[in-house]
């Protein structure tokens, strides 16, 4: 989604603005634009829809030059995908603005604004920001001041940076339900929306809080909190590597994600399985007496995150004799539930700071959850900050917008939950010792099922000119079913649905075709029987099946069914294995058709607003 940059140096900023631009266009963006305040105390400002090597073209013939700037990529929400809509907004040539989030009111605060004369060059929520501050300084307050009572009057969410040209070598900057982050160089400072961006500039970053409004120059950070005093914020040196963003090699990042799942799941388990079980405290500080105590666990998340807590309830509900409830964020956060006895709240997020989640957890703290732990990828985020307890998955920076590896470290943080809260709750001996096995096996067998990788190359071909796709699957395979059909769609464009085979009966049926593949995975556990009787009822209506199954499983290829043997593994980690297959047969059909695999049209890789 959007993403901002800024900097104030003393040398020119032009290179660090738009190579973080090039850091943040994982996240997703339809145009993206720069404003420098130039020697002459004048603002120059390009903008140029589409990729961002767009912009830097432009940039280059423009030899545009600044000490002071500020740049963002845009992800359209008010306003179609055009130059007049992209950012830095303008008021009155005198104050540039960017900004990540809704400006809710801004339908208001426009007839108010043009009520004293402002008129609109976008149909931006974005630029009523640019307007209020400006009319604040025409009130005589200085560029801080001017944003603080210019925030009084937004609705919604904002992450800002605001220039003012008779103000320079300064941004002030404010955060609202969209996250801020500074990075702190040698006398020169820069601000971000994701550290990623500033990477190459400094490690040192203060994470702002909600409500916070800074004021950055070359030598000088100065904080003020929601009531306006000033604050003093932790500075978080940065463990991210450098060079995160490269592609090692690979085509793709997605691919480049998909082949290092064994590394990041040895890395999530690391320090954390022991030989016979968890080591002491891995969930945090306080968690084991909270764990020792949880009856119900709320899971919430969004996309594929939310496919990981759908196969998560499976192993609680299973192994840990705990219930569970798995919801979308966006629709947990406007309906009324009901909240169980001694009920832990967990959110699952890659990013930490996708809206709908975040404002689930800051509902559910008001609901009276026993306490709230956030799986998550990302350290310091909003999630981590503002949750009980967090878990990280430790999966290294994911640049593609298809999760792959973030998804297979939630489910491996998953298993590790249901050994924590198993354990009083009555985990069997033989269950528990299943699951630690597992899991030690688990970074090898899913090397060992990255070798199939050649096979599926081949059958992405016959998928690359059908228009639909029916994926089916059972017990804890049935969510890992609904995470392939979402990685197809999110990459090929293929329209793809996934069922429970149970319910195929229910409807389904009625659509199979030779033109609908019906892809399966069938590993070779107690509902296997159940399955094939569902493989025969597809095959029956002449439909063309795609089995991904265990050796075990006997299953053959036939004319109306293919077989892709996926190595043998034990039942609990059979979910995380299965999901390679998925995620390499929708890469390489995203491949055959040409699609922008690491950026798929319209989609963001955090999506911070709701
Ligand atoms: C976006 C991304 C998905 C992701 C979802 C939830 O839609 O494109 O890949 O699964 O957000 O994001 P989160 O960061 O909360 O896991």
């Amino acid at each position: 989604m959007c993403g901002i940059v800024g900097a104030v140096a003393e040398r020119n900023v032009v290179e660090i603005l738009l190579e973080g631009l090039k850091r943040l266009e994982y996240r997703g963006y339809d145009s993206a634009g720069v404003a420098l305040l130039q020697d002459d105390g004048t603002l120059n400002r390009i903008r140029r829809t589409g990729k961002v090597q767009e912009l830097v073209d432009a940039v280059t013939s423009d030899n545009a030059l600044g000490t002071t700037g500020i740049a963002h990529t845009r992800w359209a929400t008010h306003g179609g995908v055009t130059e007049a809509n992209a950012h830095p907004h303008f008021s009155a040539e005198r104050v540039a603005v960017v900004h990540n989030g809704i400006i809710e009111n801004y339908l208001d605060l426009r007839d108010q604004l043009r009520a004293k004369g402002y008129t609109f060059t976008s149909d931006t929520d974005t630029e009523t920001i640019a307007h209020t501050v400006n009319e604040e300084l025409k009130a005589g307050h200085p560029l801080l001041k001017a944003v603080q009572n210019s925030v009084k009057q937004f609705h919604g969410a904002y992450g800002t940076v605001i220039m003012d040209k008779q103000d320079p070598a300064k941004v002030v900057v404010a955060r609202s339900g969209s996250p801020l982050v500074i990075g702190l160089g040698l006398g020169e400072n820069f601000i971000a929306s994701d550290q990623m961006a500033l990477l190459p500039v400094t490690r040192r970053f203060i994470f702002l809080e909600e409500g916070d409004v800074a004021e950055i120059t070359r030598r000088e950070v100065n904080i003020f909190d929601q009531a306006g005093q000033p604050v003093e914020r932790e500075i978080v040196e940065s463990n991210i590597e450098h060079d995160a963003g490269d592609k090692a090699g690979y085509r793709h990042y997605m691919l480049k994600e998909i082949h290092e799942q064994p590394t990041v799941v040895r890395n999530a388990l690391k320090g954390r399985l022991e030989e016979h079980g968890l080591a002491p405290d891995i969930f945090g500080e306080g968690a084991e007496n909270v764990l020792a105590n949880v009856k119900h666990v709320q899971i919430i998340a969004c996309g594929t995150s939310y496919h990981a807590g759908m196969t998560a309830r499976y192993w609680l509900e299973q192994y840990a004799n705990v219930s569970c409830g798995v919801e979308i964020a966006s629709e947990f956060r406007y309906r009324k539930s009901v909240v169980h006895e001694n009920s832990l709240l967990v959110t699952i997020s890659q990013s930490g700071e996708t809206a709908d989640t975040l404002a689930a957890l800051r509902l559910a703290k008001e609901l009276g959850y026993m306490s709230s732990l956030t799986i998550c990828n990302v350290p310091g985020s909003s999630l981590v900050r503002e949750s009980d307890l967090a878990f990280m998955t430790k999966a290294g920076a994911e640049i593609g917008v298809a999760s792959t590896k973030a998804f297979t470290t939630q489910l491996t943080a998953f298993l590790m939950l249901t050994l924590a809260i198993g354990k009083h709750n009555g985990l069997s001996e033989t269950d528990s010792k299943q699951i630690v096995q597992a899991l030690h096996s688990l970074p090898a067998k899913l090397e060992e099922t990255l070798t199939i990788s050649e096979g599926i190359e081949d059958l992405a071909e016959e998928f690359a000119d059908k228009n639909h796709s029916l994926f089916l699957g059972r017990g804890d395979q049935y969510p890992i079913a609904m995470e392939g059909a979402l990685k197809l769609k999110e990459i090929s464009y293929i329209h793809a649905e996934a069922y429970a085979s149970g319910e195929l009966k229910h409807g389904p049926l009625a659509l199979i075709d030779e033109e609908m593949p019906v892809i399966v995975v069938a590993p070779n556990n107690e509902l296997l029987e159940k399955l094939k009787s569902n493989v025969e009822e597809v095959r029956a209506r002449g439909g063309i099946m795609y089995v991904f199954a265990d050796k075990n499983a006997r299953f053959s290829s036939d004319e109306t069914m293919r077989v892709i043997n996926v190595p043998h593994c034990e039942p609990a980690i059979a979910p995380i294995i299965y999901t390679l297959p998925l995620q390499l047969l929708s890469y390489y059909v995203a491949l055959i058709k040409g699609t922008d695999v690491d950026q798929p049209r319209n989609l963001a890789k955090s999506v911070t607003v709701e």
